[in-house]
């Protein structure tokens, strides 16, 4: 089992990685634990068919007995009638100022749960027990949101959870497109942050088939990457907009598509691509560069040709509402080369034929 702290302004937590972390709820949970008076598991529905029971022996053995609310699976789960349905739940059943809330399931179930615990009598305590790897990015630095009809993660807050327990055993099960979504962001962790290390991501990824150990590893790199950001920069006034790489135009895809209809981390790996051609413009990075980024990505499955039926004008609309957007520009994250990425507002005309050379590139990508 690994473990690192984050450190932000307003507090530090623990993430821990490995197989039965669990039983730190008999450890150094288990004070948490007894103090609340009332706990609620908020759980992804396909999360806890699978695994629930390893999450509820771990807990009783720590001697409590928490309440379950099962959420719709995946992304259909962060909706604002999903979030009224939970805080109804915690009302009817007593829930106070002094409970804890457990978030159990991938990044959508950990959204949702971190944004009604900082909202739910105006913030109480919560843990994050995530199920997918996609999560070691979205369980840790305390971003909680929902989504709505007009945009991505719209509606939220920053509220820190008081621990995460990530219990890798519980990767066995992800379907490979769930996979793939997951080591895009820790690719994204990669390619802003450490250029050899991307470098051997994109030459070899053996997704969905990395041994258990070492993908606990590489995800720990991943969060070490995320939690140092993190702790710099807790409210993203600077450096935790790097983090955004490859999300303008992913968001803008994902909501394009309708959320869940293409993952996550997959609608990333479009806007990672898109993001490396603006470079090659505003910073130094190579056309060979971004080739090499689209073939190994069209090689290890992801979804690109999805973008070809896709007009650009629809895209456009959901990134003028992109949160970076300041006074009508639309900021993206960009790199001077991999491992060293910067903010540049890019023109709305430049965007448009960077779309449409990124069609021609996808194209190559798919013959090669
Ligand atoms: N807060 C942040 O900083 C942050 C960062 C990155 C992403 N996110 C958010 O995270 C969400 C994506 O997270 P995700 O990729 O974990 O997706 P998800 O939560 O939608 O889960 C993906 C799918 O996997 C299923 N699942 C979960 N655990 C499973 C398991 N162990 N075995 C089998 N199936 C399992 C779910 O039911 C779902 O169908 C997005 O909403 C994104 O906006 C947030
Ligand atoms: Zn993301």
């Amino acid at each position: 089992m690994e473990q690192i702290t984050v450190v932000t302004g307003g507090s530090s937590y623990p993430v821990h990685i490995g197989e039965d972390v669990y039983r730190l709820f008999s450890e150094e949970y288990k004070e948490l634990l007894l103090q609340a008076d009332k706990i609620a598991v908020f759980a992804d529905g396909t999360a806890a068919g699978l695994h629930a029971d390893v999450l509820m022996t771990a807990l009783e053995r720590a001697g409590v007995r928490p309440l379950i609310h099962l959420l719709p699976s995946g992304e259909a789960s962060k909706t604002a009638d999903s979030f009224i349905a939970c805080q109804s739940f915690l009302l009817l059943h007593g829930f106070t100022r002094n409970s804890l809330l457990i978030a159990f399931g991938g990044g959508a179930c950990g959204d949702l749960t971190g944004f009604v615990a900082a909202t739910f009598m105006r913030g109480i305590p919560f843990l994050q027990c995530p199920t997918t790897i996609l999560a070691h990015d979205s369980a840790v630095g305390g971003k909680t949101a929902i989504n709505m009809p007009e945009g991505k993660n719209m509606v939220g807050a920053f509220h820190q959870p008081a621990g995460v327990l990530f219990e890798s055993r519980l990767f066995a099960t992800l379907p490979e497109r769930e996979v793939r979504s997951g080591m895009a962001e820790l690719l994204k962790h990669a390619m802003i942050s450490d250029a050899a290390w991307a470098d051997a991501l994109l030459s070899d990824m053996r997704f969905p088939h990395l041994p258990p150990a070492e993908l606990d590893r590489e995800l720990m790199k991943g969060i070490q990457v995320k939690a140092a950001i993190v702790g710099a920069d807790e409210f993203e006034q600077g450096t935790r907009k790097f983090l955004n790489f490859g999300h303008t135009l992913g968001h803008a895809a994902e909501a394009y598509f309708g959320y869940g209809a293409v993952s996550h981390g997959e609608c990333v790996m479009i806007g990672m691509a898109y993001s490396m051609l603006l470079s090659e413009t505003f910073g130094g990075v190579r056309p060979e560069e971004t080739d090499r980024f689209i073939g190994s990505a069209v090689r290890s499955g992801y979804p690109l040709e999805r973008l070809l039926d896709v007009p650009f004008g629809p895209l456009l609309d959901f990134m003028r509402k992109d949160k970076k957007a300041v006074h009508g520009e639309i900021i993206f994250v960009l790199l001077e080369h991999t491992g060293r990425p910067f903010t540049q507002p890019v023109p709305e005309s430049v965007l448009a034929s960077a779309y449409s050379e990124l069609a021609t590139r996808i194209r190559k990508g798919l013959q090669s």
